[in-house]
């Protein structure tokens, strides 16, 4: 696959992405995650804006993806970080230092679904 900057990718098949769930896709030597929730495809980075957890592995709360390691939640149309889950560990845990949560937000791609059945994304 070749792509261009904004130049729609052929990533997988639509049928690929079951309903509420989320897979790894890779262009140019790049991961992405592409997923189907609430009846919509959606294009995002692979890893977490965080400390960098494969996004696919997690799951969603409303319109959100929740990361699998800490729990921080993206909007999935905006990758706005939207919830940042609390810790409570005790006082000698990094996740006391609130340097620990700062995290970007994520970026998300937009995704067309073609005539031959196939997911382009906007990369
Ligand atoms: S790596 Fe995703 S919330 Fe920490």
């Amino acid at each position: 696959m070749q792509s261009l900057s904004g130049v729609p990718v052929r990533v997988c098949r639509l049928e690929d992405v079951k309903d509420e769930s989320m897979v790894l896709v890779r262009v140019d030597g790049r991961e992405y995650v592409v997923g189907k929730h609430n009846g919509r495809v959606f294009a995002c980075d692979a890893h977490c804006p965080h400390r960098y957890a494969y996004l696919h592995r997690g799951h969603f709360n409303d319109n959100n993806i929740v990361c699998p390691l800490h729990g921080f939640e993206f909007d999935i149309d905006t990758g706005r970080l939207v919830k940042i889950k609390p810790w409570h560990n005790g006082n000698n845990w990094p996740e006391q230092d609130p340097e620990w949560y700062r995290s970007g937000d994520l970026r998300v791609y937009r995704v067309d679904v073609g005539e031959d059945g196939y997911i382009y994304m906007h990369v």
